[in-house]
């Protein structure tokens, strides 16, 4: 994953194509609710302008699966960065054709265009070559920031890149990879894994890789409980998937095997829904019948909390309870507490983790937060993602 970056080319007086993910989400009535894609952007746009470089911007928004729909226009993305950068940011009336052309090619150095939503075109999803050679036609060079996007091989992120060189990095594209790099594939040791979420089968590559690949990991949120029924434990009304249970079975026995430290909850908040409000501590192992864990109770947070201590790298993925509820958030941030006192290097991602990392408001103490939900957890699995995979290397 050595690529070249948007640092090492020339960008004077050049279209430079940068593909972005402002894939942000809205509210319900259409406004920005969350703009860290947006943000996170900024310094490869800025660096970008520095340059000399004549700034088309591209990003997917939504799945309007190739038609023309209104709420998922780019505009409100393109007033919000505007305002950002303090300079206009004209949005063009389609992703390519004659019309966009001519506008990209009347952009002086330091300006900046924003091409509407590219999932207009259903070719953009099949990564379509006469998309991409639209696309092509509007860039002399190609800059991926578009981290979040890059586990798909679509015709804006892969099929330009295949036709227009050089292919490079931008900023957030090559700290989502040095990062990651840092943190799984040459870490400083101990390495501790955070894992969470409620389902084993949505996460079993995840911690089949990083059993190959850490020293510890603290396995929280309802999975946990298919691991306990595996284990011939009493779980009450958890969340529990049957078929799962030899796979867990395997994989406490690979870690086992490996002499990786799988640490599980020893104790539980319940209760009888996860829309009821009445709560209790239990023991793991004192699940009552019709009781549901929920989220880890507070000797569990204690025992995850002194295993942090000891590690030089953690990574973390999904929470640790239904921490949107607030009788079930406590254990995600009492944990992202902990993570951001650690001195250790500490990169998270994917899912939800990033949500709870800035509901519990520690999200600037923490090493890195990725951009990406299903790109960062397609990394922890150890694929390679198209995206980055055709940038040209250094
Ligand atoms: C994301 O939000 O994970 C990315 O923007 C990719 O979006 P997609 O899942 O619709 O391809």
């Amino acid at each position: 994953m050595n690529k070249l970056t948007i640092d090492q080319i020339d960008l004077a007086g050049k279209r430079v194509f940068i593909r972005v993910d402002f894939n942000v989400p809205m509210t319900e009535n259409g406004t920005i609710r969350e703009e860290t894609r947006i943000t996170a952007a900024i310094p490869t746009i800025r660096r970008a302008l520095e340059k000399g470089g004549r700034i088309i911007l591209a990003s997917h928004f939504g799945r309007p699966e190739g038609k023309i729909m209104p709420e998922y226009s780019l505009r409100p993305v393109a007033e919000r960065l505007s305002q950002l950068l303090g300079q206009p940011v004209a949005l063009a009336p389609d992703c390519i054709g004659d019309a966009v052309e001519q506008m990209v090619n009347a952009l002086q150095p330091g300006q900046i265009i924003l091409l509407e939503n590219v999932r207009f075109h259903a070719g953009e999803t099949k990564n379509n070559p006469q998309l991409a050679d639209a696309f092509a036609r509007l860039a002399d060079v190609v800059v991926n920031d578009a981290f979040g996007a890059a586990h798909r091989a679509h015709a804006s992120n892969v099929g330009i890149a295949q036709r227009v060189t050089p292919a490079v990095a931008g900023l957030l594209m090559a700290d989502e990879i040095n990062y990651f790099n840092r943190a799984v594939r040459h870490p400083q040791r101990p390495v501790a894994a955070i894992l969470g979420g409620s389902k084993v089968s949505t996460k079993i590559a995840v911690i089949e890789r990083l059993l190959a690949q850490v020293d510890m990991i603290l396995l929280g949120g309802a999975m946990a409980f298919t691991f306990f029924k595996a284990r011939g434990q009493t779980v009450g009304s958890s969340l529990v998937e049957d078929e799962m249970l030899q796979v867990a079975r395997d994989a406490e026995e690979q870690a086992r095997a490996r002499g990786v430290k799988l640490l599980l909850p020893v104790d539980a908040v319940i209760a009888t829904s996860p829309s009821s409000t009445t709560t209790q501590i239990v023991s793991i192992d004192a699940i009552p019948e019709g009781w549901m864990g929920l989220d880890i109770g507070p000797a569990t947070i204690q025992l995850f909390q002194q295993a942090l201590q000891t590690a030089a790298t953690i990574v973390w993925n999904g929470p640790m309870g239904v921490f949107e509820k607030p009788a079930f958030a406590n254990g995600t941030l009492a944990l992202a507490e902990a993570v951001a006192q650690c001195s250790a290097l500490s990169v998270a991602g994917g899912g939800d983790t990033d949500a709870a990392l800035r509901q519990a408001g520690v999200a600037d103490r923490i090493s890195f937060i990725s951009t990406g939900g299903g790109a960062f957890m397609e990394l922890l699995e150890g694929k390679e993602l198209p995206g980055i995979a055709v940038l040209n290397d250094a």
